[in-house]
């Protein structure tokens, strides 16, 4: 049991809802009212770091409240500074403030210090502060562009009794710097941790509050990071950043694919290569399958980085359709790199990597495969086929089985751009996951 406080105010208005004016509708076509506000929501503030800047729809916007949620330790803190280094480099004219509830001034200057950003400090001003009304009183007199701050969780309202963290607190925090953010023409920054416990009182809580929503996303051991949009009202929602953990702060990973392709002298069975397309960037990503036989009653079905329920699905289709028994067999799914996909046009991928397990047979590592999968084996068309043929054909693939079913305009365009360049692709056009069995890509091993 939460309690939550119902602050005076609410309950008044709630009570004076005989007598209130009416609210003013507006034409669609009419300008905007301050001239101002319509020139700053083109005027984004560059952070001059690629990686960011796409996620969020080519920068911050000025008047934008942005939560970044993500595990405790896995980099929030150092992102927000290599921002703030960035806003700093690439705006003239801006003063950032930085509020921490977690660390000291002098923790986060060591810290500041030791990121491989080159830095131009004299923008950007610290604070150890945890009550909000402090940070909001001294944005009200110093007007700053960017305010960054961190964590939802340390940080109380001195309105009301609860606790630092409980749900009342933070839904308060966030209300009041969604106002600072609306009201000042202030971009403001909110860090905010998952909980363990799941979605009591973590960013979960205040998502529908704020403009957009970025994950800061990575396995532990990986030093991988992915910056995922969940929800953006100025840019694309789906977008992914990658960035590299390092001795000296994050790194941009600039050509993705190469992340999550491993490099193979020799093509070895269960792997296939698949496209996902993450907001607006083709990714090629290897899939891996082991087929291996069971001594359990129940032959284990586990993946990582792909949905379980779609791995039964497939295997399923596989086991029908490619006629494979896979009833006493064990079967493990990877994604490689850590990468989660949950796009259908990775399924031909899937079922060509569990086959080319269970058969031992190892597809080239320069063969792309493109396709949905229907329960009854037939291979339809995926959406932005040429994309993903381009970004292949960048990494030098040779060859691209791609649905039968594909449009003929798409075919056009892949047909001209071969005609165009010296390195000519291959593609196979299959209808059913069943000829998959009679390509010639398969070498016995
Ligand atoms: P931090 O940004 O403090 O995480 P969060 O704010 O999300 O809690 O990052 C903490 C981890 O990152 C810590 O375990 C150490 C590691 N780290 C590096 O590997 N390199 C660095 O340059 C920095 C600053 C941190
Ligand atoms: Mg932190």
């Amino acid at each position: 049991m939460v309690e939550e406080v119902v602050s005076a105010s609410r309950a008044a208005t709630s009570r004076d809802m005989g007598r209130v004016p009416p609210a003013q509708f507006q034409s669609i076509d009419q300008e905007a009212e301050s001239s101002e506000l319509s020139s700053s929501r083109y005027s984004r503030l560059r952070t001059g770091i690629g990686e960011l800047d796409r996620v969020l729809g080519g920068g911050l916007v000025p008047d934008s409240f942005t939560l970044l949620g993500g595990d405790p330790g896995i980099g929030k803190s150092t992102l927000l500074l290599q921002m703030a280094s960035g806003l700093a480099k690439n705006n003239p004219e801006i003063r950032i403030f930085y509020a921490s509830g977690e660390e000291s001034v002098d923790q986060i200057r060591d810290r500041a210090r030791r990121l491989n950003a080159d830095y131009r400090t004299d923008p950007i001003d610290l604070a150890s502060e945890t009550e909000i009304e402090r940070v909001l009183a001294a944005c009200e007199e110093a007007k700053p562009q960017v305010l960054l701050v961190d964590s939802l969780q340390t940080f109380v309202s001195g309105s009301l009794e609860s606790a630092p963290g409980s749900v009342s607190q933070v839904r308060e925090i966030a209300s009041r710097l969604m106002h600072l953010a609306k009201s000042k023409k202030i971009a403001v920054w909110l860090v905010g941790h998952v909980t363990k416990e799941g979605n009591i009182a973590g960013p979960k809580t205040v998502e529908h509050m704020v403009d957009t929503v970025l994950y800061f996303e990575g396995e532990g051991a990986v030093q991988y990071r992915m910056l995922r949009a969940v929800k953006n009202r100025f840019g694309s929602s789906r977008e992914l950043g990658l960035f590299e953990m390092e001795g000296d702060g994050l790194r941009e990973v600039k050509n993705p694919s190469q992340l999550f392709l491993c490099e193979r002298l020799e093509p070895v069975p269960g792997v296939a290569i698949a496209s996902t397309i993450e907001g607006t960037r083709p990714i090629l990503v290897e899939l891996q399958a082991l087929v291996s036989d069971s001594v359990l009653a129940v032959p284990r079905r586990t993946s990582v980085g792909l949905d379980s329920s779609r791995l039964a699905l497939l295997s399923a289709i596989v086991e029908r359709h490619l006629k494979l028994k896979l009833a006493e067999k064990d079967l493990f799914f990877n994604v490689a790199g850590g990468l989660r996909i949950n796009e259908p046009a990775c399924d031909l991928a899937a079922v060509a990597a569990i086959y080319s397990s269970h058969e031992e047979i190892a597809w080239s590592g320069d063969t792309l495969f493109l396709g949905e999968v229907g329960l009854t084996g037939e291979v339809r068309p995926v959406a932005q086929l040429d994309q993903r043929f381009e970004e292949a054909r960048k990494l030098g693939f040779k060859t691209v089985v791609i649905p039968e079913r594909t449009p003929k305009s798409v075919l056009d365009r892949i047909e001209k751009e071969n005609a165009r360049v010296k390195e000519k692709m291959k593609t196979f056009r299959i209808a059913s996951v069943a000829e998959l069995a009679k390509l010639s890509g398969a070498r016995r091993s």
